[in-house]
């Protein structure tokens, strides 16, 4: 069975193609991805400091046709070869969404093939069976991204138990409003991660929200008026600090990202972690993490780090993975094209 997948939530075009053995024997074997392609709208955002939502939409429209073409070229497949067309149904931004499922929805309906709308979450979740080192179920998943910083314990697809999560800020949102205020531009993660190599990360007291406040929760705003504190403190040494500041603001971040991660563990019992979106692609989270669960005899797995961030590959894998599963509504793709998109989707909504 042959999925296409269109990701178009933010600021990324992207479309894969994903191959599901139908009837593997004598185990299920998970999905294959044939190939994938992406545009990353960056470039064209980052004269604004931030995404543009109608000029993420309009982008979308011109992008996705061909990334389709290049999938499938590169896959040697034709159209009629598609079994299902998925698509990120949500969260993200409405106008973005509007795209990826208006054309997901139009090519099911010329094609008499069916649709299924992806959760994004979901997509970046799942998003490590795409790695030469696949975890297994269950395990906790920390799954942080731009707009969600949440502690998922997953027993199986679909079945997700939200564990904690953050009651404002996100950790990317944490990385990317500080990297604003250094004067980093956008997006700040990569910037601020790149220039704390040559930090000191203890220069600066920076706090750690909520860290012992026994649950799982994560508060990231505080830390982003701290450093904003810190940075007029500084006055015209800032330029001069900025790596240290940069440091001791990734170290604040990863090391509530990673006591959290290692509560969620003892908790559950569970010797597995799961670490997904943009912000697992963070250097040093990955060394932290590493070794810290290396010490507990705890396995991680983390997407390929060209797949950390939004990608087209990560929805058709989910999609794949739902149909194989066959578990509850999500499972089905269906020949309905009246296309809707969720900008607001809760993950623990998803049975
Ligand atoms: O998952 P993602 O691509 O998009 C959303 O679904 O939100 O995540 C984007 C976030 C941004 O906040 C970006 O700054 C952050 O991931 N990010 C990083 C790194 N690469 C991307 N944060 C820290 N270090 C990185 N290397
Ligand atoms: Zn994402």
């Amino acid at each position: 069975m042959l999925i296409l997948g269109i990701e178009s939530s933010c600021d990324e075009t992207g479309v894969a193609l994903v191959e599901l053995d139908a009837h593997p024997e004598p185990q299920p074997v998970l999905p294959r991805l044939l190939s994938h392609a992406l545009y990353s709208q960056i470039a064209m955002h980052q004269a604004y400091g931030g995404v543009v939502p109608e000029l993420a939409s309009r982008d979308h429209i011109r992008r996705v046709i061909p990334l389709a073409r290049e999938v499938m070229a590169e896959a040697q497949k034709s159209l009629q070869d598609i079994d299902v067309v998925a698509y990120t149904r949500g969260p993200g931004l409405a106008g973005a969404l509007l795209v990826g499922a208006g054309v997901a929805c139009a090519l099911g309906a010329a094609l008499q093939k069916p649709v299924l709308g992806v959760h994004h979450l979901e997509g970046h979740l799942l998003s490590p069976f795409l790695s030469a080192d696949p975890p297994e179920f269950p395990f906790v998943a920390l799954l942080v991204s731009g707009g969600h910083t949440q502690l998922m314990r997953v027993d199986g697809v679909g079945r997700y138990e939200l564990l904690g999560e953050t009651i404002d800020d996100a950790a990317g949102e944490a990385f990317d409003k500080s990297a604003k205020l250094m004067g980093l531009g956008y997006p700040g993660g990569p910037a601020l991660s790149k220039l704390a190599e040559q930090g000191d990360p203890a220069a600066f007291k920076l706090p750690r929200p909520l860290l012992h406040n026994g649950n799982l929760d994560f508060s990231f705003a505080g830390l982003k008026t701290a450093v904003m504190t810190q940075a007029k403190k500084l006055g015209d040494d800032l330029e001069a600090r900025k790596a240290d500041l940069a440091a001791s603001t990734e170290a604040a971040i990863v090391d509530v990202l990673l006591k959290k991660s290692l509560t969620a563990l003892r908790e559950t019992g569970l010797k597995r972690l799961v670490v997904a979106g943009g912000v697992g692609a963070n250097r040093h989270l990955r060394e932290q993490l590493n070794a810290a669960c290396k010490r507990q005899g705890v396995r991680v797995h983390y997407p390929e780090l060209h797949l950390c961030t939004d990608n087209g590959a990560m929805i058709a894998m989910a999609a794949a993975m739902r149909l194989q599963s066959g578990s509850g509504g999500q499972a089905q793709a269906l020949h309905h094209y009246g296309f809707d998109i969720r900008p607001r989707w809760p993950l623990a909504e998803l049975g």
